[in-house]
This record gives C-alpha cells, structure tokens and sequence, in this order.
C-alpha cells in the first residue's frame, strides 16, 4: 500500500497518525528496505568492507530461501576462501518437517544462492557434498553438508540467474494479472535449468481439484496443535521482533501491509498461545490463505525421482534457480508445503495427493505463481552469528 492510499484511507476510518507512523506502515518506493529487512548482499557498502571473500559468500548465501526463515545452518570456516556448511540442528522444525527433508533443501538453497551469487565478485565456487562420507539423519549438525571452495577466475562467464538475488524473495501476497501460459512456463522452466529435477506445470484452469486440496492440507496443519505451535513459536509479532531475532515468519511477511496491517497488529493479533489457536484467529488464517490460493494465477511442481538426503539438497539447489527464474520472468512465487509434509495428521492428504507417484518419487517442492508488487524483504542474521 503506498503512503498516498494509506492516508486516505486512515482519513476513512478517522484514525490519526503522526508522520513517522506512517512511514512505519507504508513503504514509498518498491525498492525501499526498512531496517530489519534483509540487506541486499551486493550493496557497495558490504562488497567495500575489509572481510574475507568466504564470509562475503556466506552473507549471499544466507540469503537463500529457507523453510520458516530458520536460517537452519551454521559453518565452520577454514580460511578465508573455504569453509564448511553444517545444518544448525537447533533450527529444525520438528513438527511439520519431522523426516527433515525441508530442512536439507533448505541446505541445497544456500549452496546454490552462494554458487550464483559469488560469481558477481568474481569467484566459482567448488561445492563438495558430504565430505566426510556417509551421512544420515543422526549427523545432522555434527557431520558437513558440503565444503566449499572458492577459486578466484578472470574467464569467469556469469550465470544470467546471478543478478536476480539480490530482488528475489517469496510472495505470500494476493497475486493478479493473467494466468500463466505454457509459454509462460517454459520460458521459467529453460530459464533455471534445473540440473537434478523435473518441473511440471498446473495451469490455472483444471486446477481446482489441487486448491481445493492445498487448501484441506492447510486446515489440517491448522488443527494439529503442535504443528500450528511451530508456526506461532517462529513468528515475530512487530517490528521490534522482527529486528530483534532477524528470523522467523511475520504478518508483514505474510503479505499484509497499510491500514490492514495496522489493524492487524495493533487490535486483532494479540501475543500467546491462547490467542494464537482460538478460532478466530485460526479462521482468519484459513480465510487469508484460501484467498492467497485462490489468486494463483499457476502452480509449478518440482519432482525428483528418488527421496533420499542428497536428492533433497540437490531439490534445494534447483528450487533456488526455479525461483530465480521466475523472478527473472516477472513472476512471483510462494511455496505451499503443507500437503507434502510428512507427519501422521498430513498423511491421508498426501498419500492422496500423490497417488500417481511413481514407487520413490517425491513432490520435493510446489509452488503457486502470479504476480504482485508486494515487496518484504524478510531479515537474515549477521553472517558471523553463523560461525561455530
Ligand atoms: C523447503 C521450503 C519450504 C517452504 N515452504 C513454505 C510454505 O509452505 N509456505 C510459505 O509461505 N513459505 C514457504 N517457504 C518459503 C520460506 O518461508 C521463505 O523462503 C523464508 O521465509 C525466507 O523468505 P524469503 O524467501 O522471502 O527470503 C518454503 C521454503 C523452503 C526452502
């Protein structure tokens, strides 16, 4: 919402605000970035500062999409071009993500983010899975997800995807404009050229059957308790939280902005548990994601033909470059996970949902698309909060 509707509408509703509350709720330009959003990692400022190039990449990479902004990874550094990439196994989401596979495709993001995104300094990056051999589940957090390595190059050609990075970010809010063509979508799909996925397309018409299930999935994450308690324990409830942890989830993130997030924040969304799962507020999220559902203007799949550890990390790597490409394209994009969740409560729905899967195969991510100009740019943590 500009500052200009903002006004007029709070002269509506009678309400008054001083000049710097107005400026706290609405935003003047798309390219404004309040405090506590993320930075965009290729501001002079930060490319100036007299750090190594391995904690430049790191600050690149961290800027990648991540299941509930956990920022789920830590690194140890070896020098100032190399380091190694651990999952930070105090940022799970052990309810709505209890096998762990998000939290690895969250690892695959950063890997990709870094690798594009370093190229713009001038480096490659040698990115070397599990370089401690085997890794299971039980070493998360104490075995390496990848060591990477950076090499400086003059015949460096960039990766047209790279320049996106610093624009990209996931959209929650209500998407407009025409629906997406198969031209649409093959466009995006050349563009990321993906390497270990398979992209599949759902175009607007027909796809009622699959939001009427996106939406059933939400419900269902909805009324289990702990899984909704995940979402309410990572969401920062203003501003000062937002800056304070740098993390989580937010209504701002959420897509709401202007007088409805004033509304919002300052008389509905009250602190605590017992507000979080009344159900009013449970109402007002479902009625706020069947909206954001119903908008899409497509949905894209992302498919892998095995689901094992590495074919999550690799699923990450490929949505990052999914993404990248639909920015690149125009396009926004929000992720709707819920239904393929792997918890006893999401069961039924996803067995359902993917019931024309072949033995092994995995839905790793879907997406709607649509285009807005909503614009949040949610927070990341210094980059050196990240090293152990
Ligand atoms: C594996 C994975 C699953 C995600 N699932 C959802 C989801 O179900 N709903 C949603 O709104 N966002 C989802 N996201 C997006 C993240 O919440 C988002 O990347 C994070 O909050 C950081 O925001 P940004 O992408 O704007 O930088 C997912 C991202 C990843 C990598």
């Amino acid at each position: 919402m500009s500052r200009k509707t903002f006004l007029k509408s709070g002269i509506r509703f009678g309400i008054f605000l001083s000049a710097s509350q107005v400026l706290q709720y609405c935003k003047t330009s798309p390219n404004d970035r309040y405090d506590y959003e993320r930075k965009n990692p290729f501001d002079p400022e930060f490319l100036s500062e007299n750090i190594s190039p391995i904690l430049k990449a790191i600050r690149i990479g961290i800027t990648a999409p991540n299941p509930h902004n956990v920022q789920p990874w830590k690194f140890k550094l070896i020098d100032d071009y190399s380091a190694l990439l651990y999952v930070d196994e105090k940022r799970l989401l052990k309810d709505t993500d209890p096998t762990y596979r998000q939290i690895h495709i969250g690892q695959g993001t950063f890997l990709e983010n870094l690798s594009l995104g370093i190229q713009i300094l001038g480096y490659s990056a040698e990115v070397s899975l599990f370089p401690d051999g085997k890794y299971t589940i039980a070493d998360i957090g104490k075995k390496p997800i990848a060591k990477i390595v950076l090499i400086k190059r003059d015949d460096l050609v960039q990766n047209p995807l790279s320049e996106f990075i610093s624009e990209r970010l996931t959209r929650r809010s209500i998407y407009e404009g025409e629906d997406l063509t198969w031209q649409d979508f093959e466009k995006i799909r050349k563009d990321s050229a993906v390497l270990y996925s398979e992209l599949k397309f759902v175009p607007k018409a027909g796809s009622e059957k699959l939001r009427n299930q996106l939406i059933a999935a939400m419900q269902a994450e909805t009324d289990t308790y702990n899984t909704y308690e995940e979402s309410r324990i990572w969401f920062r409830y203003n501003d000062e939280e937002i800056g304070k942890f740098k993390d989580g989830l937010s209504l701002r993130a959420t897509g709401v902005s202007g007088l409805k997030y004033y509304f919002a924040r300052n008389f509905f969304l009250k602190p605590g548990a017992e507000s979080w799962h009344s159900p009013e507020n449970k109402k007002a999220g479902m009625d706020m994601f069947t909206s954001q559902v119903e908008s899409s203007k497509g949905f894209i799949f992302l498919k892998t033909d095995h689901n094992e550890i590495i074919d999550w990390v690799q699923a990450g790597r490929d949505y990052l470059r999914l993404q990248l490409a639909a920015t690149k394209n125009g396009f926004s994009l929000h992720p709707l996970s819920q239904i393929l969740q792997e918890y006893s409560e999401m069961d039924l729905l996803r067995k359902e949902f993917e019931a024309s899967l072949k033995p092994g195969e995995k839905i790793q991510m879907l997406v709607r698309l649509g285009k807005s100009d909503y614009h949040y740019y949610s927070p990341r943590r210094d980059p050196k909060d990240f090293i152990v």
